[in-house]
């Protein structure tokens, strides 16, 4: 029989919020008893699932969930799970391809669900090393310099309400 009140974790890490903002769009269309946690604050993997959202900083995942996933390999493995990603560079398929990869390449075993979605920034509040960084990225890929938000609430709770079928 179907465990009617599944325990369900989204595990996120998130520089300058919008992650953090993400992960409880979704964790709010879950059914189920769910945790949003920072993945600096997760003490154990006591879960039947589990979701992985990072943003993307220069091509990569945060640090803190690359080191989270590496030091749970094993108890991640046979867990049922899903991840997302957030980045800023996501209007070509090979683009949001390249960004989800840069996460479900370091995560072992199966994944039910993946999706990439558009964030923000907000250059009032990026160090000066940060600025020069994501102005060079965003000329890199021809894209304008500045403050933007791409946040999409309902793509994210969409997403949120899907994975009630796993669960
Ligand atoms: C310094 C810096 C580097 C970034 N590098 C990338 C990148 O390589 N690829 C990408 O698609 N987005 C990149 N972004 C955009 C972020 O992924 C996006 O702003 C995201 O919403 C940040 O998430 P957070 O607010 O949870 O930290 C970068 C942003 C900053 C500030």
């Amino acid at each position: 029989m179907r465990n009617l009140t599944s325990n369900v974790l989204v595990a996120y890490a998130s520089k300058h919020g919008s992650t953090e903002k993400i992960a409880h769009w979704i964790g709010n269309e879950i059914r189920g008893n769910v945790d949003v946690v920072n993945v600096n604050n997760i003490h154990n993997l006591n879960y039947d699932y589990i979701i992985l959202g990072s943003p993307i900083y220069d091509h990569e995942p945060l640090p803190e969930m690359s080191n989270f996933i590496n030091k749970n390999k094993e108890e991640l493995r046979n867990k049922n799970k899903s991840v997302f990603v957030v980045s800023s560079d996501n209007e070509e398929r090979s683009k949001r391809e390249m960004n989800i990869n840069a996460l479900t390449k370091i995560i072992p075993g199966e994944i039910n669900q993946s999706a990439v979605f558009a964030g923000e920034i907000d250059n009032s509040e990026l160090s000066s090393s940060e600025q020069e960084s994501v102005n060079r990225y965003m000329n890199s890929i021809s894209k304008p310099i500045g403050s933007y938000s791409k946040l999409n609430e309902k793509k994210c709770r969409e997403f949120g309400k899907s994975l009630n079928t796993f669960i």
